[in-house]
């Protein structure tokens, strides 16, 4: 089965979690398309009632189009539940997002969300993290950043668009992915980098999920809690 369909399966497996007056936290990515596209669905079809707080400026524009009212994560009191796709997670839940460039939104959505649940496909699913680490840095000051990464071993490039410039994330910031063999402690590389002047933020999510849901390859979805 595609990795496609799996993402597909998975997502709307993971709508079905929203009900009705929920705040909900939309994420970003592929699969999170497929996220709001069901829950798009469900306004029309089950007259779904919520209001969404998105970790793009693109899902929100995509979560609007299909009816869902959208808010600014400081306009609502609470968020109940956000949906969020993720790169890689580990067996011990931590994971790496932000291949997407949205992983301070994110992080700050699931921060103030009192449930989270990520939704993957089954080729996201590793014993430990090994994939290249998204940072977002302060544009000031991040060619001696950078530089520092390269001293400190951590083999960082700039995450570039098409022609070459820097990516900027919807806060403006730079990116700059770091590329390291397994990632055996999570929690202390974190510690570590979110101490570093000019880092804003960094794709390790750890201690952040309630819930996984994964698109697997016999067309069913499978839930980890
Ligand atoms: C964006 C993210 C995404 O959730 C992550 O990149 C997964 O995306 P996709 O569903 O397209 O594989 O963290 O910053």
């Amino acid at each position: 089965m595609s990795q496609e369909l799996q993402k597909i399966i998975a997502a709307r497996r993971a709508a079905e979690f929203v009900k009705n007056g929920m705040v909900v936290g939309i994420g970003s990515g592929s699969t999170i398309a497929h996220v709001v596209d069901a829950l798009g669905e469900r306004v029309v079809t089950e007259h779904l009632k919520i209001v969404g707080v998105a970790t793009s400026e693109k899902t929100r524009r995509n979560a609007a189009q299909l009816g869902i009212p959208m808010y600014n994560v400081d306009d609502v009191d609470k968020i109940d539940l956000t949906i969020d796709g993720a790169d890689q997670i580990a067996d011990d839940f931590s994971a790496i997002k932000g291949g997407g460039a949205a992983l301070l939104w994110e992080k700050i959505v699931a921060f103030n969300s009192r449930e989270n649940i990520w939704v993957v496909d089954a080729t996201k699913r590793v014993s430990k993290l090994n994939q290249y680490l998204p940072v977002e840095v302060i544009p000031y000051g991040s060619d001696q950043l950078f530089k520092r990464f390269q001293a400190d071993g951590f083999h960082p490039t700039w995450r570039l668009d098409q022609n070459g410039n820097p990516v900027r994330t919807d806060s403006a910031n730079f990116l700059i992915d770091l590329h390291l063999p397994i990632i055996e402690s999570p929690r202390e590389l974190g510690d570590e980098l979110i101490k570093m002047v000019g880092v804003v933020e960094h794709g390790l999510f750890t201690d952040v999920v309630n819930r996984v849901v994964i698109g697997e390859n016999d067309h069913t979805a499978k839930i980890l809690e």
